[in-house]
């Protein structure tokens, strides 16, 4: 059995984890990685890998199945999940934003009318509006969010931008940021304490992999 198991979000993370991971001697083949496979170990066999959707990184290790993950602060920020957060890994840069059509960016929030607002992030979506006590009804996607104000099913989305390319072609403008969002590393609780070395060594490892990088 592997010391520590370790969730990764599936898609834009992987590759830059992975590279994190190579440089601080943590290696897996390359015909593990290329696999279908969802579950890997590393060439040392101290290191298990399990790929899951970018959501359900936090609700893996909070459950203790993986001892640590890597996601984005922006699923942290949707998650309620109870977990340690000791370490931005500071790639997967993006930024968690209103957006909208140029008009309704132009007219602003209406506190007298409800606003709808098609997101992935149903949680930081309503905390956000409800701030501004704008009244809310939250249109939840699972993903090409961008089609709702350009179809009309919603005046604004909440999503991710990165490099804008998505918005900008289709027609929408960022109203609003909500906030910045890098990669994290995030470790269960009990594993912090039970697992200290194992934990420990992995999080030293990382930060000077950061800091070479
Ligand atoms: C994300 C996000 C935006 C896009 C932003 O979607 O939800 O749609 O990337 O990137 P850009 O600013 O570089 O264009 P993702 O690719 O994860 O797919 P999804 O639409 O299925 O969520």
């Amino acid at each position: 059995m592997s010391d520590l198991t370790i969730s990764i979000a599936k898609g834009r993370l992987q590759d830059s984890a992975f590279d994190l991971f190579r440089r601080v001697g943590l290696t897996v083949s390359q015909e593990a990685l290329e696999s279908r496979r969802l579950l890997i170990d590393d060439e040392s066999g101290l290191y298990s890998f399990i790929f899951v959707k970018p959501a359900d990184v936090p609700v893996y290790v909070e459950y203790g199945v993986a001892d640590a993950g890597i996601c984005g602060r922006d699923v942290l920020m949707e998650s309620s999940a109870d977990v340690h957060e000791p370490l931005d890994l500071g790639f997967g840069r993006c930024r968690l934003v209103v957006a909208g059509r140029p008009e309704s960016a132009a007219r602003g929030y209406d506190p007298l009318a409800t606003a709808r607002v098609a997101t992935k992030y149903p949680r930081v979506t309503s905390n956000y509006f409800q701030l501004r006590g704008v009244p809310v009804e939250l249109i939840e996607l699972s993903g090409s969010v961008e089609l709702a104000p350009v179809l009309g099913l919603s005046d604004h989305i909440v999503d991710l931008v990165e490099t804008g390319r998505t918005l900008a072609e289709n027609g929408l403008v960022v109203i609003d940021t909500i906030a910045e969002s890098t990669a994290r590393l995030i470790v269960n609780r009990a594993s912090y304490h039970l697992k200290r070395a194992a934990i420990s060594h992995l999080i030293n490892a990382l930060r000077a992999g950061l800091n070479q990088g």
